[in-house]
């Protein structure tokens, strides 16, 4: 999805064993300082172009790198900043091998995509591959050539800030997506101008801190662990990714930067896992903070050892691995398998064979911003949308002679819709929901702001925790839509109030947007509230009250754009939630794929059952959740046979048609359920799904085959098994349908 350029020098692929022996020729001839300098990343320095600063740590780190003591640099970013960059390192040094440029390319360089969750809920695998191409291309054309991403944290505590960035609390639909990812970012060939080395991130667990509160502790079982969060890793290994980070957390008393298990023995051993490891900004140092190194040499060692190949801005390999190898305390072998890991990337990235090749100032001008990666990133917002609920068909809305009343300090903000986790794109360059809905000029379209979310733009943590008080917006706003046909509200966080150190415990809608939302009601009911978030909200007034919510997340530049072409019907919104959306901050952690429990149901009709007294045990929106437009209807169900030897493809069908009178696409989702099993399996796993376009009043026969592997769950010491017996196959439009078939496993 580059823009029409051409890469500018074609390489040829090396042969595999080709870039071995080259790899194998270098170590030969440098010292162990030079490649313990491999093994250290810099985050970006103020002026790279200009005279160097002559004081602070700007001077050490240009002439760490003059001295071969950096391997990688994080945050450098355009073709010429990193071309100055990129010739300290190849002519100032004694080898000259280039350094490796990362950035978080999180949703988009420049180009903002929806943020990673959002696109999740697409659930539309060739679209998010897509936008990881845009992704790739425009961060491959300002000099980058390393993406920190895709986060494939599954988490299942929407408290947890940096949902946004992830795929939500499934790891199947995780793994798709992180495979489209990695394919998208890498493509076929990492030499090409328009391809980057991925990194899967955080390995491992992060999205379990415990109480969803940022750099938390995680204390999980490990049979959550293989089965719910090293999933989507896994397959981000079997797509072929060059990176991995590690986590801030600790996985059950050990920091994860040196958690040995989680590094040496599954990903490089029994995953097989060849590129690099890179750790987290300083959690090798902060490895002494949590009281498991004793100090920095300490933790250099613990790392090392560990399996973490690259150390992002902790300064602990750079200053003490060479005298920990000298010591006899760290193996030169592992020092020789870290480099040799990361000179191999730098090679398929053709870095090798032209340090400049993605600092071109012609292609990142022509690329960079291009109007082919505008339209791709407004197909993926109008594809993320979620349809939560849509009472009497008041959406689409009508295109002609109504008042329309667009309400919230979100509607006209250029900013938030950007999301969080954006560090190049230019602030306030989204389109709004105002300007989106200015297009449609059949209507007269009133703007009436109410209220702000927060004071001001919160960067910052201090500001964050201000929400506006301020309600003299109010009385215009509530004037307004007494006269209105028809309300559009549009309400939620502020672009970057979600994202990384973002927890928060109140997950309503936040400042006096709550209270403006009911005054508004309470002079017209005619309401569509548009929500705009980085993670599940906490509506339980709204879903009870507002006759319909779309869920917008934060769709990125072209997001105004894609939620009018919404409301107004040109786009049947067909995104299904990836996450489940809470009644009550209490009831997390919340998530589909629950285990039984003894007690499940009230079959006694007393207390003494697994429930809430004060709030019922079922989320808001379930996983998978998402309408339409039109309606789907699904009817027989079929399954080849109903017994299976051990091996056998399991061939399932499903009518599924469209009963309403526009086309529209539908996620038909097939989960299934172990009834008896030696460990307690969840109620419901998604193991298939597939997004299909249906005209109105079409009927499709939909097919799914599971495989032997499908059926089976890893034990306490991770390893994997089917187990005979009953299952149950569930077929429909989100994770709560009860229509189902059995069969057996003989
Ligand atoms: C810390 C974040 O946890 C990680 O995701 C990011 O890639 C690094 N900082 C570098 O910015």
């Amino acid at each position: 999805m580059a823009c029409n350029i051409k890469s500018h020098t074609i390489l040829k692929k090396a042969p595999y064993s080709d870039v071995k022996r080259k790899v194998d020729d270098l170590l030969k001839i440098m010292t162990l300082k030079e490649k313990i300098g491999q093994m250290n990343q810099y985050n970006g320095f103020w002026d790279v172009t200009g005279p160097v600063p002559s004081k602070g740590s700007e001077e050490r780190k240009y002439e760490d790198i003059k001295a071969g003591l950096v391997g990688a640099m994080l945050s450098v970013r355009g073709a010429k900043e990193v071309r100055a960059v990129q010739r300290i390192a190849v002519e100032d040094t004694r080898l000259g091998i280039p350094l490796i440029i990362g950035f978080d390319v999180i949703h988009g360089y420049k180009t903002i995509s929806p943020i990673p969750l959002a696109e999740a809920a697409s659930w539309d695998l060739e679209a998010i591959k897509r936008s990881a191409q845009v992704a790739a291309a425009e961060a491959a054309a300002v000099g980058i050539n390393w993406t920190f991403g895709p986060m494939v944290d599954i988490s299942r505590d929407p408290r947890w800030g940096r949902v946004m960035e992830g795929a939500g609390e499934d790891p199947y639909l995780g793994c798709e997506i992180a495979r489209a990812r990695v394919e998208g970012f890498q493509g076929d060939d990492l030499s090409q101008t328009d391809t980057i080395a991925a990194c899967a991130k955080h390995f491992a667990a992060y999205g379990f801190s415990e109480s969803g509160k940022e750099y938390n502790t995680v204390d999980v079982g490990t049979v959550t662990l293989h089965n719910m969060i090293l999933p989507p890793f896994k397959a981000a290994v079997e797509a072929g990714v060059k990176t991995f980070m590690n986590a801030f957390n600790d996985l059950n008393g050990v920091p994860a930067t040196g958690h040995e298990f989680l590094l040496r023995d599954v990903l490089k051993g029994q995953w097989g896992f060849e590129g690099f490891v890179v750790s987290d900004w300083a959690s090798i140092k902060e490895m002494v903070v949590w009281g498991h190194a004793e100090n920095d040499r300490d933790a250099a060692r613990l790392a090392a050892t560990a399996g973490t190949d690259m150390d992002m801005e902790s300064y602990a390999f750079v200053a003490e691995l060479e005298r920990l190898v000298l010591d006899g305390v760290v193996d030169e072998a592992l020092i020789d398998d870290a480099v040799r890991r990361i000179l191999t990337v730098k090679y398929e990235l053709g870095l090798f064979d032209d340090p400049y090749r993605y600092c071109d100032e012609i292609r990142e001008k022509a690329v960079v911003n291009c109007k082919a990666h505008h339209d791709a990133v407004l197909d993926m917002a109008k594809k993320s949308i979620v349809l939560l609920k849509n009472e009497d068909s008041i959406l689409p809305l009508k295109k002609e002679g109504r008042k329309v009343a667009l309400i919230g300090g979100l509607a006209a903000d250029k900013n938030s819709v950007l999301g969080s986790w954006r560090i190049a794109s230019d602030d306030h360059t989204g389109v709004s929901v105002l300007e989106g809905m200015k297009r449609y000029t059949g209507n007269t379209l009133v703007y009436e702001k109410g209220a702000d979310v927060t004071l001001g733009e919160p960067r910052f943590i201090e500001e964050l925790k201000i929400n506006t008080t301020d309600k003299s917006g109010f009385k215009a706003a509530v004037a307004t839509a007494k006269t209105a046909d028809v309300v559009v509200m549009v309400l939620g966080e502020h672009g970057f109030q979600s994202g990384e150190a973002r927890s928060r415990v109140d997950l309503g809608l936040p400042g006096v947007q709550q209270e403006l939302l009911e005054a508004v009601y309470s002079v017209n009911t005619n309401i569509v509230l548009v929500l705009t978030n980085g993670r599940p909200l906490t509506i339980p007034w709204a879903a009870k009250h507002i006759p319909a919510i779309v869920e917008t997340w934060q769709l990125g530049s072209q997001a105004g754009h894609a939620v009018a072409e919404v409301l107004y019907g040109d786009y049947n919104p067909s995104g299904k939630l990836p996450m489940t959306f809470p009644k009550d901050v209490g009831q997390i952690p919340i998530y589909y794929n629950h285990k039984r429990t003894g007690r499940p149901v009230n079959v006694a009709k007393n207390v003494f059952w697994s429930h809430y007294s004060d709030v019922d045990t079922l989320p808001l929106y379930p996983f998978g959740y998402g309408l339409s437009y039109t309606s789907f209807h699904y009817e027989n169900l079929w399954m080849n046979k109903d017994e299976y030897t051990l091996g056998e493809p399991i061939h399932i069908s499903i009518d599924v048609t469209n009963t309403g009178k526009v086309k529209g696409k539908e996620v038909v989702q097939l989960y299934i359920h172990d009834v008896f099993s030696s460990l307690i399996r969840p109620v419901k796993e998604l193991k298939g799904f597939q997004l299909i376009a249906f005209e109105s009043q079409e009927t499709k026969t939909v097919r799914f085959t599971l495989e032997q592997d499908d059926l089976g769950f890893y034990d306490a010491e991770g390893n994997y098994s089917v187990e005979l017996g009953d299952f149950k196959v569930y077929i429909g439009g989100d994770s709560t349908t009860n229509l189902y078939a059995t069969f057996t496993l003989v």
